[in-house]
């Protein structure tokens, strides 16, 4: 595969939000760079790490016994830097100077709007791996991190469940979804959450509270999961609004926060990550570039930066009806 390619060294870096999974990602990458004969070169930090050149060489060791761990060994960062022409003309001037001929790019929206404006102005091919656990990029049914992102929302979720049921009290749970539903929504349905609230719906508050006025259920305690980036209101609001309407509710609110960014990859996280990093190499030895490689329906993909950041990916409606039909009967 390599013979034909003029690729010879490979940067491969993670940038924004942490998921649980990138260090399976980089690992494959990594690994598959070895694989085919290619060096490979860790960037620190993301786009901070390319401005202030902080690239080393990578062997297969230094991405020994890295699988289980969340977090990601090269460090991640939001880089302001990167969104200047003058913080991207240090990138590339870094990278030539390191003979770095193309770069694997791990993150979310923002690492790949920075990966298509660098391509845009250079000509340096580049693959996205969809990191993170928000689940909002489209091409890939599922993005890495998100898996055991849901699954430690759920964890939560039953732990809360226990102390509500005991004391009768209705609970908001606030997940991570800055503009997206996907954990708010899987999480509700595996928690036998009461209701979800979630940017891709409109006026679930209302709805739940009139149906709560007309049928209220025998069970005294409940479960509603709200994602943050909810337009109706964060948790906080929400629970204040449900107190208004009943009054004789005990109502909680936990924020369950970063603690959704951490912690042991599941299984289908690392498999996934695995399979993204290594066919994003093979990808640029093939001669793709401005691409983000992704699984569809189980097969390997590649969608163009532009299509994966604006061709938003709604919510599975199948799930949405379900979670209705579960929570209004
Ligand atoms: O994009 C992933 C994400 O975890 C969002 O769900 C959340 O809104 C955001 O990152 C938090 O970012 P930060 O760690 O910079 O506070």
């Amino acid at each position: 595969m390599s013979e034909n390619s003029t690729i010879k060294k490979i940067g491969v870096f993670t940038s924004g939000g942490d998921a649980p999974g990138m260090n399976a990602c980089v690992r494959a990458a990594v690994r598959t760079c070895i694989y085919f004969g290619i060096d490979v070169y860790g960037i620190t930090a993301g786009y901070d790490g390319l401005i202030n050149n902080r690239i080393a060489p990578m062997t297969a060791a230094s991405v020994g016994n890295i699988i289980q761990y969340g977090g990601t060994i090269l460090k991640t960062a939001r880089s302001k830097e990167f969104r200047t022409v003058e913080g991207r003309a240090m990138a590339y001037k870094n990278l030539k100077e390191h003979g770095i001929d193309a770069l694997v790019a791990i993150g979310g929206d923002g690492t790949y709007t920075g990966a298509l404006a660098f391509s845009k102005e250079y000509d340096i091919p580049i693959i996205g791996c969809p990191g993170t656990i928000d689940n909002d990029l489209a091409g890939s049914d599922f993005t890495i991190g998100f898996d055991t992102a849901t699954n430690t929302a759920v964890d939560a979720i039953d732990k809360i469940r226990d102390t509500a049921d005991a004391h009768n009290r209705v609970f908001f749970v606030e997940v991570m979804g800055r503009h997206s539903g996907h954990i708010a929504l899987n999480a509700a349905l595996a928690g036998g959450a009461e209701g979800v609230f979630i940017p891709e719906k409109e006026n679930e508050f209302t709805e739940l509270v009139n149906f709560h006025k007309n049928k209220r259920r025998e069970k005294q305690f409940s479960i509603f999961v709200v994602a943050e980036g909810d337009e109706q209101g964060r948790a906080y609001e929400l629970a204040k609004a449900y107190q208004e309407h009943f009054p004789e509710a005990d109502t909680r609110v936990t924020v369950l926060g970063h603690i959704q960014r951490g912690g042991k990859p599941s299984a289908n996280d690392r498999i996934l990550a695995s399979r993204l990093g290594a066919h994003a190499v093979k990808g640029l030895l093939e001669g793709k570039h401005g691409v983000a490689v992704g699984v569809i329906n189980q097969e390997i993909v590649y969608t163009p930066f532009q299509d994966a950041i604006y061709g938003k990916k709604d919510i599975n409606e199948n799930l949405w009806v379900m979670n209705c039909i579960l929570t209004r009967s």
